[in-house]
């Protein structure tokens, strides 16, 4: 039998990237190969997002699109994974007829069994439930036993970093999210699994890992003799695996950032001083109708902990503009919280309602598009007026990289010379762009910085006489 052709398009948080990459790792081991078509492919998959509308939009033209595909061709498997499929559940089936497969985030381990099932029967399947393995039901959309210890490096960014999943599910509801709906309540992994996965991701030659969850600071495992492990202690653990030079962790939730965690990012050089902690708002009215549960005098005090514990940190932030009854006065507030928190970069989006939320449930829509636009694009000129303006001090600095491989544009016109435009990050996920030969790809180089803009840096590698030379690191 001719090998079968995946095509798999993503989107969504770095959840969804690490969910595909596993899902693909299992469907390589029945002999599957990726193909960067639609077209090319005979099984299609799509992993969703839920966040805002936009997205969902996204994958239902994507869908509209594979109609005709279907028509011609009605062996070609359709499946639609991840957070919409949980939402959204049989009304896929009823808006995309031809879908062969729908499967929530918590059942991804079995997409391999369910595509062949479909193949054998001719028959649509759909896997949602919410129910636990053991039968019992307690509303866990997701479980433990999606993690699958296979993984992919030809999915990752590069083979060099990984995501591992410290956590699923969120317990916070804040009223806009739909996330702790499709992806059920916060459960921590035991670190023993995690700490297993990260060496043998070491073992692999993966330099940086990326711990995710989506409040990934609230991390605490009870273990069954009392012990809790948490964040800190986490950290302070997978810093001992050697070959492993970079952590991070993503996202973290500004209530539980406390100095015992600033205090370990501190102490341990592996941990990157990158902090990714969504601010949302900065007007009090507009986060307790977020039901955030903290006030900005509570944020901007975290703001003094990170500044006076770790005051070369990297901080970057999300704002959600034109929330329900969002006025003027409130956006000014969060245009003060901008200017005074001076983020690396923020991530600026659109109040987008998400039925079955409370937020829909409570509060009308009521800011029209074109103010959230303003909103959004003003918010967004005084960021990146910032960012540029922080960049700058590092014109003629020297900045350590870990080398991710070729820039965008080089990548699209690649003609598999040795020497090319390269893209690395520093330790505060600072992208620097410089000129530089595909054998230093997974290398971690001294740079010396030349130019900046909001978003990256330019860079000339520092040329190293091996053995005659030694440089200080800025
Ligand atoms: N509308 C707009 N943005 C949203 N986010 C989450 N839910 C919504 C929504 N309904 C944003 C938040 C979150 C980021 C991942 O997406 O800022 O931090
Ligand atoms: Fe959504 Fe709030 Fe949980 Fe983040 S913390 S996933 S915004 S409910």
């Amino acid at each position: 039998m001719s090998q079968r052709k995946l095509y798999i398009e993503t989107v969504g948080c770095q959840m969804n990237m690490l969910d595909s990459e596993l899902v693909v790792a299992a469907l390589r081991q029945r002999g599957y190969e990726l193909v960067d078509s639609a077209k090319k492919a005979d099984t299609v998959l799509f992993n969703t997002c839920s966040v805002r509308q936009h997205a969902e939009d996204k994958i239902y033209s994507a869908l509209g699109r594979l109609k005709h595909a279907k028509t011609h061709n009605p062996e070609k498997i359709i499946g639609v994974m991840g957070c919409m499929a949980q939402k959204d559940q049989e009304l896929i089936f009823r808006r995309a007829p031809y879908v062969d497969l729908i499967v929530g985030p918590g059942q991804l381990h079995q997409v391999p069994d369910l595509i062949e099932e479909i193949q054998a029967s001719g028959q649509q399947r759909m896997e949602v439930s919410m129910d636990r393995a053991d039968g019992t039901r307690n509303d866990v959309a997701q479980s433990f036993e999606s993690y699958d210890p296979l993984r992919d490096p030809t999915m990752r960014p590069t083979p060099y970093q990984a995501y591992v999943r410290i956590m699923i599910g969120c317990d916070k509801f804040c009223t806009y999210c739909i996330v702790p709906s499709v992806r059920g309540p916060e459960q921590s992994r035991d670190p023993e699994h995690i700490l297993a996965e990260s060496r043998r991701l070491a073992d692999e030659g993966c330099r940086e890992i990326t711990l995710l969850g989506q409040t990934v600071n609230s991390y605490r495992f009870r273990h069954g003799d009392g012990r809790t492990t948490r964040m800190a202690d986490l950290l302070h653990q997978l810093h001992e695996i050697d070959g492993i030079d970079r952590i991070k962790f993503v996202t973290n939730f500004p209530k539980d950032m406390t100095r015992e965690l600033l205090t370990a990012v501190r102490d341990l050089p592996k941990v990157c001083q990158y902090l990714h902690v969504p601010a949302q708002s900065g007007s009090n009215d507009v986060l307790n109708r977020m039901k955030r549960g903290y006030t900005v005098e509570d944020y901007r005090e975290m703001m003094t902990n990170i500044r006076e514990i770790l005051p070369n940190a990297a901080v970057t932030s999300d704002f959600i503009v034109g929330f329900c009854g969002e006025t003027e006065a409130d956006f000014e507030k969060t245009v003060e919280l901008v200017r005074e928190c001076r983020f690396k970069n923020s991530f600026i989006f659109k109040y987008s309602t998400r039925p079955g939320t409370k937020g829909a449930e409570l509060y009308e829509d009521d800011i029209p598009d074109e103010v959230k636009r303003r909103r959004n694009n003003e918010l967004l000129a005084i960021q990146n007026a910032i960012s540029e303006e922080d960049n700058q001090p590092f014109l003629g600095r020297r900045v350590e990289i870990l080398v991710e491989g070729p820039s965008k544009a080089a990548a699209k016109a690649d003609d598999g010379q040795p020497q090319l435009q390269l893209t690395g990050r520093t330790m505060c996920d600072r992208i620097v762009v410089f000129e530089g030969n595909r054998r230093q790809i997974g290398q971690i180089l001294p740079v010396d910085i030349y130019d900046a803009n909001s978003f990256t840096l330019f860079g000339q590698i520092v040329t190293q006489h091996v053995g005659t030379e030694v440089y200080s690191l800025a």
